[in-house]
């Protein structure tokens, strides 16, 4: 008698068990749900918002007058021209140099940052501050600008309080007009080749000879910031700037290169190039071993080493192009 009364007690216990784990399971969903919803209302921008953003920058001819247009063109002139523009404004010629190298921020973001297909910038007022994986870190739009300052203009950064930097910074807020915050603009970032063919850099050179050098010039050092800005050498980037990673290098030329007859390189002539435009000496970053303190560094960065590798022909392309593991 008394075992049915136990198994009959421990029938109920296992039944209100497993109705106490249904009902945990449904506040479960349900705080799931409201966390969702609040993460909805936190969201700037709803998906409905986001793909209305186009590609539609307003005229510098419509830049307002007084003290804020007059900010807007000063910032274009700096994104055009700044070698010339940062260089005059340097106490002598060699504080000059250590300022900017011979790029324009146009060398790389051509008509400064309006055309569409070659690294536009329109858009970057709405898209920053934004996690920036190099940095680990949330960075804003100032120091987005310093970091091409540093790396691609292999230059000195800006102080917080640059007018010149301000004046770039309105610029930027211009050409972005009537973009939303946190809107999805597609035609950002769109250099990285997906899949790049292990390069033959001979064959790369001797294209280089054929298709670059009336821009470019034989030596690399260019022919101009705006109509064939320096490729290698002391006056371009340095190698911790982004487009000295070769999947970068190697979908940017492809992109917008030779200039006037973009998009016709197949991935392999683009690869070539790529490889030998970064096998050539360029200035060093300082802090390759400060970048990506959050892991997940690529592996394709073409530093002095890799550039060594490459002469040596001890290069191991297969594991630059591997994915990288975090
Ligand atoms: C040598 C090439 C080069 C030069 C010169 C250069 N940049 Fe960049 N910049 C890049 C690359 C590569 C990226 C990464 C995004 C991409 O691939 O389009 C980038 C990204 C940026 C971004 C962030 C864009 C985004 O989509 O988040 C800003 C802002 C920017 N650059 C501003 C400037 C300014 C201002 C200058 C001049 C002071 C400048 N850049 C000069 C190559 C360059
Ligand atoms: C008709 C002139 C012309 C030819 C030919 C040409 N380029 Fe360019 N290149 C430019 C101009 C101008 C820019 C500046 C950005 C822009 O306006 O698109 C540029 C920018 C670049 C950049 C980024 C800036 C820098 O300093 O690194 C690279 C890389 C580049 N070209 C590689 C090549 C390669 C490789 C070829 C040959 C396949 C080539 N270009 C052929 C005119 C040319």
């Amino acid at each position: 008698m008394s075992r049915g009364i136990t198994l009959t007690i421990g029938f109920l216990f296992i039944l209100s068990l497993i109705f106490i784990g249904a009902l945990g399971n449904k506040l479960g969903d349900e705080k799931e749900r409201a966390d969702k919803s609040s993460t909805n209302v936190q969201q700037p921008v709803s998906g409905e918002l986001a793909s209305e953003a186009t590609f539609n920058p307003p005229s510098l001819e419509d830049v307002p007058d007084g003290p804020q247009g007059e900010a807007i063109l000063r910032g274009h002139e700096l994104v055009d021209d700044t070698s010339n523009q940062l260089r005059a404004d340097a106490a002598s010629a060699e504080d000059g140099q250590q300022r900017v190298n011979e790029l324009s921020c146009s060398s790389c973001h051509a008509g400064a940052g309006l055309e569409q297909d070659s690294s536009p910038l329109v858009g970057v007022a709405a898209k920053y501050p934004n996690y920036i994986s190099r940095n680990d870190e949330i960075v804003s739009l100032e120091e987005r600008i310093n970091g091409c300052m540093v790396r691609s203009m292999n230059g000195q950064p800006f102080a917080e309080d640059d007018e010149d930097l301000d004046a770039m910074v309105a610029y930027f807020k211009y050409i972005s007009e009537g973009i939303p915050v946190g809107a999805e603009l597609p035609w950002l970032g769109q250099n990285d080749m997906k899949e790049v063919p292990i390069p033959d850099v001979a064959a790369g050179e001797t294209m280089f000879q054929q298709s670059c050098i009336a821009c470019h010039a034989q030596d690399g050092a260019g022919t101009g910031a705006n109509t064939g800005p320096a490729l290698w050498g002391e006056g371009s980037f340095n190698d911790g700037a982004g487009i000295a990673r070769f999947s970068r290098m190697a979908g940017y030329i492809q992109n917008n290169m030779p200039k006037g007859q973009e998009k016709t390189l197949t991935d392999q002539e683009a690869s070539n190039l790529a490889a030998f435009v970064l096998s050539q000496d360029r200035p060093e970053w300082g802090d390759h071993a400060g970048d990506w303190p959050g892991g997940g560094a690529p592996k394709d960065s073409m530093t002095k080493e890799l550039r060594q590798q490459i002469k040596d022909g001890t290069i191991n392309w297969e594991e630059i192009l591997s994915p990288t593991t975090k």
